[in-house]
């Protein structure tokens, strides 16, 4: 029943903030207590660090060989947000294990992930262009409030003051307790370097046999071009009223260090410092 942008009301549970109708408080505990199957899978993700990509990679994968049968699925069906108040009737009701995606916070997340029952791939970006990234998904978005300008939204993002709480949070927490859980974590630029690699790796970790053959359609079916065509992955089937089309594209560049051409010299020096004070013992990368 979503008709305008003013039905989109932000609030906050637990100090991080959420946008109804997609969300809501009954969904967020539901979610937190959601019974996770041993052979359930999540995708794990800070909002714009690859998580489309790697729900077509992933959903491929478990394909068992029959990509066919998958790829003309929206992605989100493929793998529902465990908090988007869309999905719950039908998870409700599930026995079978599924792919599942959360942008949540480890303290929001299934608590039953955490005593290692399910198994996690949580995929990280370089924060300086999940920044660049977010920023304009927030001009795309109709559910998200169109930012002044880039130094306002920075700004916002340091705060952790957005949609889904600190980035710096996020992957802090889910990093740090990794060895609890059956988890592999990914970068976005590794996977980018060498989608082959990636796609080998998460492969593995879901102990899946695939044809070479399929392999290499796997790889052609999620280049940033492919998924930017294909309506399976591209978005534009989503109503106006959600993502307004004419204002952008959900696959924007699809590279690394969009920032280098998005944040001014002073404001990545800003940003340099803030990451250094914050992230100097964090052991990742993202190159
Ligand atoms: P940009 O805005 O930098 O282009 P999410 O799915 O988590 O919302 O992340 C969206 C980001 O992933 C966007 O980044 C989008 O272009 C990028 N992306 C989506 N599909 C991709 C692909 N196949 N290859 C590389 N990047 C992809």
């Amino acid at each position: 029943n979503i008709t305008t942008k003013t039905d989109f009301q932000e609030f906050l549970h637990n100090g991080i903030r959420f946008v109804s109708p997609i969300h809501s408080v009954e969904q967020l505990d539901w979610a937190n207590e959601y019974k996770v199957l041993q052979d359930d899978v999540f995708i794990i993700t800070y909002p714009k660090s690859g998580t489309t990509w790697m729900q077509q990679v992933a959903s491929l994968i478990l394909g068992n060989n029959d990509i066919d049968s998958v790829k003309n699925k929206s992605v989100y069906e493929r793998a529902p947000w465990v908090e988007d108040c869309l999905f719950q009737r039908r998870l409700d009701s599930q026995t079978e294990p599924q792919l599942l995606t959360t942008h949540l916070n480890y303290q929001m997340s299934p608590n039953a992930l955490k005593h290692n029952v399910g198994k996690v791939i949580y995929v990280a970006r370089n924060p300086k262009d999940v920044i660049v990234s977010s920023y304009y998904f927030h001009i795309y978005s109709q559910f998200l409030k169109t930012p002044e300008n880039f130094e306002q939204f920075l700004k916002q993002f340091v705060e952790g003051n957005v949609f889904y709480g600190s980035w710096f949070d996020h992957i802090r927490d889910w990093y740090s307790n990794k060895e609890e859980i059956s988890m592999l974590f990914v970068t976005y630029e590794e996977i980018h370097r060498d989608i082959r690699a990636g796609i080998e790796k998460i492969r593995k970790f879901l102990g899946k046999e695939l044809d070479g053959k399929i392999i290499d359609t796997i790889i052609k079916y999620s280049k940033f071009e492919n998924m930017r065509a294909d309506p399976a992955t591209n978005f534009l089937s989503l109503s106006k009223d959600l993502l307004d089309h004419d204002r952008g594209k959900f696959q924007r560049k699809g590279i690394v260090g969009d920032w280098k051409y998005n944040f001014l010299v002073a404001q990545n020096e800003w940003f340099d410092s803030i990451y250094q004070e914050r992230m100097a013992d964090f052991p990742v990368k993202f190159y």
